[in-house]
């Protein structure tokens, strides 16, 4: 039986699959609006991403370029996830990351075995992957506050890295996933930070104050990337990340209520397409 809570959760997709469809019966063939950036040594067309959580499992992967975004992140996918063809594109479609994690209940150095497998698994699909550590599953368990364990997480993640590029001959971008929150700077920042990842997916959350604004965390990350999600719902916001310093910026709620069209004009907005 399903709780209200993941019948809401599926009815939500099955919205937004309806009008993920409609978008592209009706737009066929129209491109991406164009902005290109280069993050993470990876060229996005548009600074402009679906957050992980909108396409948990890749099944709609096919269907969300409507959004007009530059990036999907699809996720979290843990080894117990049902897992769809997820698979990067050639050509002018957008990126790929995929946010993977432990299973839920996980700990310790069962959790960080889950982590790094799962970055075996997508290497070959994703264009990044990013360690998920934003869940309240994350705090409740303590993992977060965890110096010793985020040291492990961490350390194993750069070498798993390593290991998979001299395999494969491709260097796949690694970020993690964490709530922005105080004290500034947090624990799993930091330590993500200090562990040579490639880029910083930072939540900010509502009401947070501004002694973590996205703006001071963008410039005491640099030179690595804040790819910036929460509260982005329109062009004034998603602008002020992106003069803050934020590289990338990501939106779940403005899809899932606003649906495909709502995020394109967004995309369009950002990349001074007026005409379509
Ligand atoms: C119902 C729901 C499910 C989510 N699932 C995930 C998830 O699986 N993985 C993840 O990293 N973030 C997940 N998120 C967090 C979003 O990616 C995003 O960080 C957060 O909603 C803030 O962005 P927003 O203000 O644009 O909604 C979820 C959020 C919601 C509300």
């Amino acid at each position: 039986m399903r709780s209200p809570l993941q019948l809401a959760r599926k009815f939500a997709t099955l919205r937004l699959e309806l009008l993920c469809r409609t978008a592209k019966l009706f737009g066929r063939n129209r491109p991406i609006p164009e902005r290109p950036v280069e993050v993470m040594g990876l060229r996005f067309p548009n600074p402009l991403g679906l957050a992980a959580g909108v396409d948990k499992t890749g099944a709609l992967t096919h269907l969300l370029d409507a959004a007009g975004v530059g990036s999907l992140e699809v996720g979290t996918l843990n080894p117990d996830s049902p897992m769809h063809s997820v698979a990067r594109r050639d050509g002018n479609g957008p990126l790929l990351g995929v946010n993977i994690g432990c299973r839920p209940g996980s700990m310790g150095p069962q959790a960080v075995d889950e982590i790094v497998d799962m970055m075996d698994v997508f290497w070959e699909s994703a264009d990044y992957l990013a360690v998920n550590l934003s869940s309240p599953f994350h705090r409740q368990a303590g993992m977060i506050a965890d110096a010793t364990w985020l040291g492990e997480l961490f350390a194993r993640v750069k070498s798993q890295q390593e290991r998979l590029i001299s395999l494969h001959g491709r260097r796949v971008p690694v970020a993690a996933k964490v709530l922005i929150e105080p004290p500034f700077p947090s624990l799993p920042l930091a330590m993500a930070r200090d562990a040579g990842l490639d880029g910083i997916v930072g939540v900010t959350l509502p009401g947070t104050d501004e002694t973590c604004s996205a703006e001071r965390v963008a410039s005491w990350l640099a030179p690595v990337p804040l790819i910036s999600v929460g509260g982005i719902h329109d062009a004034v916001e998603a602008r002020r990340r992106l003069d803050g310093g934020s590289a990338l910026v990501q939106v779940y709620s403005l899809v899932m209520t606003g649906g495909p069209a709502r995020v394109r004009a967004l995309a369009r907005d950002l990349c001074g397409v007026t005409e379509e």
